[in-house]
């Protein structure tokens, strides 16, 4: 055995350790199933227009490099305006954005506080600083306060307005007024929210007219917007100063031209998509689940949905039991989600009708009885 295969050995028995705890990852193809899964709420990745556009396919550098455009500052200018905000700056990815933005905000002798809830890359983006971090528990003023009195420095915020595996919404307006009293800058992570509330559907944050006390928004294109990419918005000094130290900004190879027109046009269709028949349709979800009596569903109004099932195996269980009837909503499974919390995720989408989801409804009654 040579080293090469020698070390495969060794990640291979990491695997089996994963697959033996119900915690392996694998790479499916569901495209062909009724979707409960993806994050197309308005279904607009079948929507936007395929590019006829002879634009080059490749930014050829970074924006510092070669990547920048009249267009992609052009389409900065029209976000920003879309979500009330001074300026925007695009990132390849949500990911990138929030790892781009929270590794370098903070400096040393700061405290960054975030939700215990709060997504991946931005703990990622926190854990790459100096400042010191704090979490709260999910969605708990009270727990929030106590770490505001502790906190030193600069302080930060850090919240999402729907929280991803639970589809529940942050009290913002709360969150705003102890930012205020304790001097703390607030970052929102729409990522779920952009899309959907809002009268044009640009987020919770302009929803409730918070523009003006939240430092940050982070707004991703891979969600309602059915793209992908980014953008942080906030004030031309922000931007200004990601352009000079969010690394994954610096550092990487711009997004494709045409994926800005792309960004535009989602953009222009926001205010014309039917988000009532969202709404609807998470109403009937809400009124059907009810008759499920032995599984408690997370409190939320918009379009994720979760069911705790309270374990790995079982929730996998189910997954594969609705994908035996060609639905396809996701396990979460700990520890992306709290032991004891793992949970089916679904999502509804305007593109989804009332019959999938009675099918969806009655799949996951049979089974939890
Ligand atoms: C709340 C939140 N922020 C950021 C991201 C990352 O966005 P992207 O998929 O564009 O990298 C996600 C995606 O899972 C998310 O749910």
């Amino acid at each position: 055995m040579n080293a090469n295969q020698h070390f495969d050995t060794i990640l291979q028995q990491r695997l089996d350790e994963k697959e033996s705890e119900g915690l392996l990852r694998k790479l499916v193809d569901k495209t062909s199933y009724i979707d409960f899964c993806s994050n197309d709420y308005l279904g607009f990745s079948q929507k936007i227009l395929h590019n006829t556009n002879p634009l080059p396919s490749g930014a050829t550098g970074s924006r510092l490099v070669t990547g920048n455009s009249a267009l992609a500052e052009a389409t900065e200018k029209i976000i920003a305006h879309f979500h009330h905000a001074e300026a925007a700056l695009v990132f390849n990815a949500g990911y990138m954005a929030n790892v781009g933005l929270f590794s370098c905000i903070a400096s040393k002798g700061d405290t960054i506080i975030s939700d215990e809830y709060i997504h991946a890359s931005i703990i990622d983006g926190i854990r790459l600083n100096y400042a010191n971090r704090y979490k709260f528990k999910h969605n708990n003023l009270e727990d929030l306060e106590k770490k505001l009195q502790v906190a030193t420095g600069q302080i930060f915020v850090a919240v999402e307005s729907i929280y991803s595996m639970g589809g529940d919404e942050a009290p913002l307006e709360a969150i705003v007024e102890l930012c205020k009293k304790h001097s703390a800058l607030l970052i929102v992570d729409e990522a779920h929210a952009i899309g959907v509330f809002g009268n044009k559907g640009e987020g919770l944050v302009c929803k409730y007219n918070l523009q003006n006390y939240v430092y940050a928004c982070i707004y991703t294109f891979g969600k309602a917007l059915g793209l992908h990419g980014a953008v942080v918005t906030g004030s031309n000094t922000l931007r200004n100063y990601l352009i000079n130290n969010a690394r994954s900004f610096i550092y990487a190879t711009a997004l494709p031209p045409h994926t800005y027109l792309q960004i535009q046009e989602a953009y222009t269709l926001l205010p014309l998509a039917d988000r009532n028949a969202l709404y609807e349709l998470i109403s009937y979800f809400r009124d059907a689940v009810k008759s499920i009596k032995d599984v408690t569903f997370t409190d939320s109004h918009s379009p994720i949905q979760a069911a705790i099932i309270g374990d790995n195996f079982k929730a996998k269980a189910l997954t594969e039991k609705l994908a035996a009837k060609n639905i396809y909503a996701k396990a979460i499974l700990s520890p992306t989600v709290p032991v004891g919390t793992e949970r089916l995720r679904i999502c509804l989408h305007t593109f989804n009708t009332k019959e999938q989801i009675d099918a969806l409804v009655n799949e996951i009654k049979k089974i939890s009885a």
